[in-house]
């Protein structure tokens, strides 16, 4: 199964080993808990996934691995499925940012007595990082993670105290800028892409929103740019 698990995966599996419970929320596919497992990285998981198709997927595997006893599968949304407490780190991987945001604040008690949170959003970092930063919670480490054009960023979240001093930090992420981590500038790459694609919808246009934007973006870019010189 390790074989399987894509780069993303890899780097999420890395930064939960070593516990003994950990719960996969939106597991989908479940193959995270089930490499976890099968590699005694973890004793126990817990699978769960709001949609029953995709748990129907991740039942399969996990039988068809002979895990049934050591991987709970549980059918709802976000923390609801736990109680708190009960897993040392949780994970919410393949989710958009905001999405994150939302599950953590339906369900404050859980993530509170949760040690350790895994979070790898696909979108909207900037807004989970200001998220964590306003609610006690601090991104101890962080980690990206390449598949073909796409860059990934996976944050390992504790309970405490974080402030960041440059705005860059909410949507570069404070540790790969400390570090200057080697695919750091692929990040701001595949970032500047993006807001360039923004900028050329918006060009010439007349609105008052477009307008905004596209002078926002046309400086985001060049303050990234300004960062990957620092490179
Ligand atoms: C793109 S998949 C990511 C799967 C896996 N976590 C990964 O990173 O490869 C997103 C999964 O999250 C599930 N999901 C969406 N909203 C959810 C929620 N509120 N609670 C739990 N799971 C949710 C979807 O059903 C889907 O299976």
């Amino acid at each position: 199964m390790n074989n399987k698990l894509s780069p993303r995966l890899k780097v999420i599996a890395d930064c939960v080993a070593g516990v003994k419970t950990m719960a996969d929320i939106g597991t989908d596919h479940g193959y995270l808990p089930v490499s976890l497992v099968e590699k005694n990285l973890v004793s126990t998981a817990i699978a769960s996934d709001t949609n029953e198709k995709p748990l129907a997927k991740a039942k399969k595997i996990i039988k068809e691995h002979g895990f049934e006893k050591r991987i709970e599968t549980r059918l709802g949304s976000g923390l609801s499925v736990l109680k708190p407490g009960e897993v040392e780190v949780f994970v919410m991987a393949g989710m958009g940012g905001l999405l994150i945001c939302d599950l953590l604040e339906a369900e404050r008690d859980v993530a509170k007595k949760t040690p350790r949170m895994i979070l790898q959003p696909m979108n909207n970092q900037a807004a989970l990082r200001r998220y964590l930063e306003g609610n006690h919670y601090k991104i101890i480490s962080e980690e990206l993670a390449r598949e073909d054009e796409r860059i990934y960023e996976v944050m390992v979240v504790e309970h405490g105290i974080m402030v960041f001093n440059n705005p860059l930090e909410y949507d570069l992420g404070y540790h790969f800028m400390q570090n200057k981590h080697p695919l750091l500038k692929d990040l701001i790459n595949r970032k500047i892409s993006l807001e360039e694609n923004i900028v050329k919808n918006t060009r010439g246009k007349e609105t008052p929103f477009a307008k905004k934007q596209f002078g926002d973006s046309s400086r985001y870019i060049q303050k990234l740019n300004e960062v990957k010189k620092c490179l």
